[in-house]
């Protein structure tokens, strides 16, 4: 028979359980797709004895993910841990350093630290494959890598974490504040143990990053990105999107412009009718735009044991057929430095002021924002109680260098209570 291809899989929590029922569940399945048998040969976590629902009993126990990293008898080591320094990190410089293939779903090592990966395992000849790392169980990074390699890629999109987007829809048909639906989240077991990572955008970031390395060519530049989270966006914000035919989402983008690689991650509006505004819930999302194919939209599960176990086990089975493709598609030493743009295309954007309710307040605004060069499309203030009044504006098409010069104007009035609510308006 074939040689097996032999794993040590490190970490067993919801992903790493998930991976090992599949190769139990689907071992006939991926022997013949593969054409050759996928085994567990060792497993490597905290807490041993914990009772895992699924038996552990036919894999030998390191305790050390180092050792498991180096063991003779793996071909692919499989890190599920994650964490972008630590463990994780070391474990995978081991395992390439020992000449074998690493199989990963974490996205802040890679984010981080993926160019210097990714030039060592090109070293030595052996793959990095990281589709559970990006959106969990839809096979972007495949999409981008191979599928749409005859394209120049001109845009990347995404909805890419599950809780903000469960939260943004939740406050629009539960109609639930932002604490409220944190809570539920944390009670639910969404929240990342670090929940700045989901709420503040970084978690879908480090996404982003890799996305758009392999869209552009370029070394993945975390640092790069302009992140914005949602925890300011209010209920009101919701329902004035809606009322103007908008819906909000943590929206990821990369393109190239003029001047750079633009990148950012931020609460963005974007037509309720398009794809990105009907997405519901927990889903994730990537539209990828390119020369030749013009527009791809892909949906699915971002989170979760089975999808991305499922995304761990693609990886898996290509290595097992012997496809050894550059972890960012193209050459680690020829991926370029990214220039990092300042968002610099146009767009319309949207306003929510707190104003002090006193003669010429809003005549205020209109002078500062008018001197910035920012032209009002729409304006309401609408009914308040308290001894500030609620300012909506939507300008047009503006820089956000032209537009952050008019919010420290605004900020800088003695009108303005509270610090602006700015969000893009995208066109999707
Ligand atoms: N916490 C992420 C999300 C899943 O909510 O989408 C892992 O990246």
């Amino acid at each position: 028979m074939t040689q097996a291809l032999r794993l040590g899989i490190a970490g067993l929590g919801t992903v790493g359980v998930g991976v090992v029922k599949i190769i139990r569940r689907h071992a006939d399945l991926l022997r013949d797709r593969t054409g050759r048998p996928i085994e567990i040969v060792a497993v490597s976590a905290r807490s041993p004895e914990k009772d895992r629902g699924v038996s552990l009993k036919d894999y030998q126990w390191e305790t050390d993910p180092v050792a498991l990293a180096k063991r003779d008898d793996i071909d692919v080591f499989v890190e599920l841990m994650g964490g972008e320094n630590g463990p994780a990190k070391a474990s995978v410089e081991a395992a390439l350093a020992s000449g074998k293939d690493v199989v990963t779903a974490n996205k802040a090592l890679l984010a981080i630290h993926g160019q210097a990966l990714a030039e060592q395992a090109e070293a030595a000849g052996r793959a990095i494959r990281f589709e559970a790392a990006v959106a969990g169980g839809i096979p972007v990074i495949k999409s981008l890598t191979e599928g749409l390699a005859g394209n120049e890629i001109t845009r990347v999109m995404g909805v890419m974490n599950g809780t903000c987007n469960y939260i943004l829809t939740r406050m629009q048909s539960q109609e639930l504040g932002y604490n409220a639906l944190f809570e539920e989240c944390a009670e639910l077991g969404y929240l990342e143990a670090d929940p700045n990572l989901d709420v503040g955008g970084i978690d879908a970031a480090h996404k982003l990053a890799l996305l758009s390395s392999i869209a552009f060519g370029t070394k993945p530049n975390f640092d790069g990105i302009e992140i914005e989270g949602i925890q300011q966006i209010s209920l009101e914000d919701i329902h004035q999107a809606a009322d103007m035919g908008y819906r909000i989402k943590l929206l990821g983008v990369a393109q190239r412009t003029p001047r750079g690689l633009e990148q950012r991650m931020q609460p963005c509006l974007v037509p309720s009718d398009s794809p990105l505004g009907q997405l519901e819930g927990g889903t994730n999302m990537v539209v990828i735009e390119g020369d030749a194919v013009e527009q791809i939209v892909l949906r699915g599960p971002g989170a979760g044991e089975g999808p991305t176990a499922s995304a761990v086990l693609g990886d898996i089975c290509d290595l097992a057929r012997g496809l050894l493709i550059p972890t960012f598609g193209r050459p680690a030493v020829s991926l370029k430095d990214a220039a990092p743009a300042r968002t610099g295309l146009p767009a319309p954007y949207y306003l929510r002021l707190a104003l002090l309710d006193k003669p010429g307040a809003l005549a205020k605004v209109a002078a500062v924002l008018g001197d910035a060069g920012v032209s009002i499309d729409r304006m309401r203030q609408y009914a308040h109680s308290e001894s500030t009044a609620p300012v909506l504006i939507v300008t047009h098409k503006t820089t956000r260098t032209t537009l952050d010069h008019a919010l420290n104007g605004l900020n800088a009035t003695d009108v303005v209570a509270d610090d602006p609510v700015a969000l893009r308006i995208e066109q999707v």
